[in-house]
């Protein structure tokens, strides 16, 4: 029989990676706790029209990426590529808007885009992200990214650029579009097929291609911020300006305009230099109009979603967070029912307990206490039981000492 394995783009999560994910999950939890971001859980399927409207039907992602299915009621469904679409129609559905101030959301789960897997890149990925509604100000878009570069500088990341544009609004850019596809269409031939195909479906898709010949034609295209009309000028200087209060470090891009149709007005990436082609660890912008897209009222909005697994890729060292184990050892099957017991009052307490219930000898039991790393092993034997108390050894020191039943309380608080 074939043996069967994990789907191509997947991994499974164990010790001693699984340690990083849960300290960084919980580092998410209390960096951004301080920024007011309350945690949402949205659905890992919806029906697939959000992400069409949502993402946009002209991205990679809705085009080339969505795992989408039929369900036995025969409506499409697909497994969410992002969540920032989910986040807006839980929002609109649930009313959140009136109930909650201010309306700030992080979430950390599975997406899932069917692209080709490669380092940092996979087909079930996890993102952690932030949406922020209803705040306009450009200084909520520098605050916004002072805190995605907080929280990589908190989990030692180094090595970080932060990559910022203008994609300018919907008043604005329609003066720059047909500038840019005449500038494309001029140099069509010597772009890859791909391009070829963007120029006249989706022009500023082309400065997403990683393609060298590509990068180094659309360098010579007109650049957005030279068509931003005054307001996204302004809003674009009022980010650059807070952003250095603010003492974020961030280099101006002109040719980042993210792959997704949402943004409006501010972009930014923060790329890591040692991930090589899949080097972006998380990327977001304003998205000013989404609401209104997806049939709701004019919210704006501003937001940044991160890869877990390329984050984790740099993490080196976590601090140890050692918990202390007790094996129970037990002298034969007489003692073993006071033993189980003991194990569940220690347990009751809070305690890490392990014991082997096979009646093993103690040389043995003393094993497998090593094998699980206990600090102390509890040993149970006839005089234990008769004298109400417990021998304890020391997996360390060896030394082995009786302490009292009535003084194990005392005990405990003193070592463990
Ligand atoms: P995105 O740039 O498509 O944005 O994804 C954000 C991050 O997810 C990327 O920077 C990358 O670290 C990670 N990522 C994307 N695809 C993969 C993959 N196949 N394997 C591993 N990691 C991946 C969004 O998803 C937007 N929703 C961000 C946003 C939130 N904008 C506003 N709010």
């Amino acid at each position: 029989m074939t043996k069967i394995i994990a789907p191509k783009g997947t991994k499974d999560l164990f010790q001693p990676e699984i340690l990083k994910w849960q300290f960084l999950e919980a580092r998410i939890r209390q960096f951004f706790s301080r920024f007011l971001y309350q945690e949402i859980r949205t659905p890992i399927f919806e029906h697939s029209e959000l992400f069409q409207k949502g993402t946009g039907s002209e991205t990679e992602v809705v085009q080339k990426e969505m795992y989408t299915f039929r369900d036995k009621a025969n409506r499409s469904i697909t497994l969410r590529p992002e969540n920032t679409p989910s986040v807006v129609r839980a929002i609109m559905e649930n009313n959140l808007l009136t109930e909650i101030f201010p309306a700030r959301f992080f979430y950390i789960g599975p997406m899932f885009r069917y692209d080709k897997p490669q380092k940092g890149r996979f087909r079930q990925f996890h993102q952690f992200g932030v949406e922020i509604f209803g705040e306009t100000s450009a200084e909520v878009d520098a605050e916004l990214i002072f805190s995605a570069f907080g929280f990589l500088n908190e989990v030692n990341l180094e090595d970080i650029e932060i990559h910022i544009n203008s994609v300018g609004c919907p008043q604005c850019r329609p003066g720059f579009l047909p500038e840019l596809q005449a500038a494309a269409q001029k140099q069509q031939n010597e772009l890859c097929p791909d391009c070829q195909r963007k120029t006249s479906t989706n022009p500023l898709r082309i400065f997403d291609c990683k393609k060298q010949q590509c990068i180094d034609i659309s360098n010579q295209f007109p650049k957005i911020t030279d068509y931003l009309c005054q307001d996204c000028h302004d809003h674009f200087q009022v980010v650059q300006r807070t952003l250095s209060t603010f003492e974020v470090p961030f280099t101006p891009n002109p040719r980042l305009v993210r792959g997704l149709d949402y943004y409006t007005r501010t972009v930014f990436e923060i790329t890591s230099g040692q991930l090589g082609a899949q080097d972006a660890l998380l990327g977001g912008g304003r998205y000013d109009h989404l609401f209104q897209e997806l049939g709701g009222k004019n919210i704006p909005a501003t937001g940044f979603a991160a890869g877990i697994e390329r984050i984790i890729l740099h993490l080196d060292k976590i601090p140890e967070t050692k918990t202390s184990i007790i094996f129970i050892a037990y002298q034969n099957a007489a003692m073993k029912t006071e033993a189980i017991k003991l194990s569940a009052s220690l347990r009751k307490k809070g305690l890490a307990v392990f014991m082997d219930y096979n009646d093993r000898n103690i040389k043995k039991q003393f094993k497998k206490s090593d094998r699980v790393g206990a600090a102390f092993t509890f040993i149970l034997g006839e005089d234990e039981i008769a004298n109400q108390s417990i021998s304890v050894k020391n997996m360390k020191t060896t030394e082995q000492t009786q302490i009292k039943r009535e003084d194990l309380d005392q005990w405990l608080r003193k070592h463990m």
